[in-house]
């Protein structure tokens, strides 16, 4: 049973009819360009197809009922009443997201519903960015206002910042707001347009997922950000999107050693996410893959944001002649890494990381080939 039949059934279990609309929003994979979505520069993930699914009915009052499926709760509050929380629980997201898109002027109506998924919670697949813009999507089903992908990125980037105080970027918001499918999208996370780009021939996207999940990363997260910033007020600049590579190495050594490698891993990647581009529209696996190698080697050298786990991961990856090149993928920490991996041996690539992950750590790990998703969307009905 797919997805959409699973909420539309459990909708009918519930509520005694069929659902008024059922949406969809994605999580996503970033194939690179990490942690630089805060820093105004860019970054290239695609919609996955995996996604949070909400099937609902519109209310009278202004009240959101909502049943997590995969919890096993149900829970309530009103429009009028939004209450911050102490600690995060799933219903914050939509408490979260009412409050963002009132904060920007909509007027919401009440809804009643399903929720459920199978993006990965703490993988770094942005299960909660793919919360935050499936319930945009159900406002948007019951409410007057219209659906614009950039804006509702932007409420959903100020659940996390303004709501949960987590001061994340734009990026997850962005694309499981505006993904497209079979497409990887650049996105310019200063005028946030975006282009997209297909994966090189003959080549797919693997999510090699190490078993471990992130707790308590918020404040490193955070950490690196203000590292980021101070970075950035050296060099002068708003933020180091303005540093270029040249202006880094002229100036760099008067940084202290631990901000100096913060700041290159930020201006490199950013470099590096052009180049992606370049590859990505000629087509060349190869060079795509090299840049993936370099950026992991940034991110557990400079930004220190991999770990064991994930170091281990991708260089099972790496070995493999069928890889063009293997990355820790999302903030880090834990979750999941990503590989591009030639098409026709995708099987025992596949077969061979498992293997070799699971002889070298204790954790279980999930290999799997991703195809790419279309952003939110409103798939019943049609
Ligand atoms: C998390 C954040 C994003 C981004 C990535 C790292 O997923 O939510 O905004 O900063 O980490 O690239």
């Amino acid at each position: 049973m797919s997805l959409q039949e699973k909420v539309h059934q459990l909708f009918e279990d519930e509520f005694g009819e069929t659902p008024a609309f059922i949406v969809r929003a994605p999580g996503r994979v970033n194939l690179i360009g990490e942690h630089t979505d805060y820093n105004d520069g860019f970054v290239f993930p695609m919609a996955i197809d995996r996604a949070t699914w909400i099937a609902l009915r519109p209310r009278e009052d202004n009240k959101v009922f909502a049943i997590s499926a995969d919890l096993e709760d149900k829970q309530d509050f009103l429009l009028d009443n939004l209450v911050r929380p102490e600690k995060t629980r799933w219903i914050d997201y939509l408490i979260g997201t009412a409050w963002a898109l009132q904060e920007r002027g909509h007027k919401l109506s009440g809804w009643e519903g399903v929720v459920t998924g199978n993006v990965p919670i703490g993988a770094g697949l942005s299960s909660s960015a793919s919360l935050e813009i499936a319930t945009a999507r159900a406002f948007h089903m019951v409410s007057e206002f219209e659906w614009d992908a950039a804006a509702m990125a932007k409420a959903g980037q100020s659940v996390e910042n303004d709501w949960l105080g987590l001061k994340s970027g734009i990026m997850d918001q962005m694309i499981s707001a505006s993904g497209v499918e079979n497409r990887a999208l650049m996105i310019d996370c200063r005028s946030l347009d975006t282009i997209t780009a297909p994966l090189p021939p003959e080549t797919v996207i693997v999510i090699m997922d190490t078993g471990t999940r992130h707790t308590l990363v918020d404040s490193k997260y955070n950490e690196r950000r203000e590292q980021c910033e101070a970075a950035a007020e050296y060099f002068g600049v708003e933020k180091l999107r303005d540093v270029d590579i040249e202006t880094f190495e002229s100036r760099a050594d008067g940084l202290d050693d631990l901000i100096r490698r913060r700041g290159r891993h930020v201006v490199y990647e950013n470099d590096r996410v052009l180049k992606a581009r370049d590859a990505m529209n000629a087509g060349d696996a190869k060079l795509m893959g090299q840049l993936m190698i370099q950026s992991h080697v940034s991110m557990r050298d400079d930004f220190e944001i991999s770990s064991i786990a994930l170091d281990t991961m991708v260089d099972c990856a790496n070995v493999e002649d069928t890889c063009y090149g293997a990355r820790m993928t999302g903030g880090g920490f834990a979750g999941c890494a990503v590989a591009l991996v030639k098409a026709d041996a995708v099987d025992e690539f596949v077969e061979n990381v498992t293997q070799c992950y699971t002889s070298k750590t204790e954790h279980t790990p999930q290999v799997y080939i991703s195809q790419a998703s279309n952003g939110a969307e409103t798939v019943y009905p049609q």
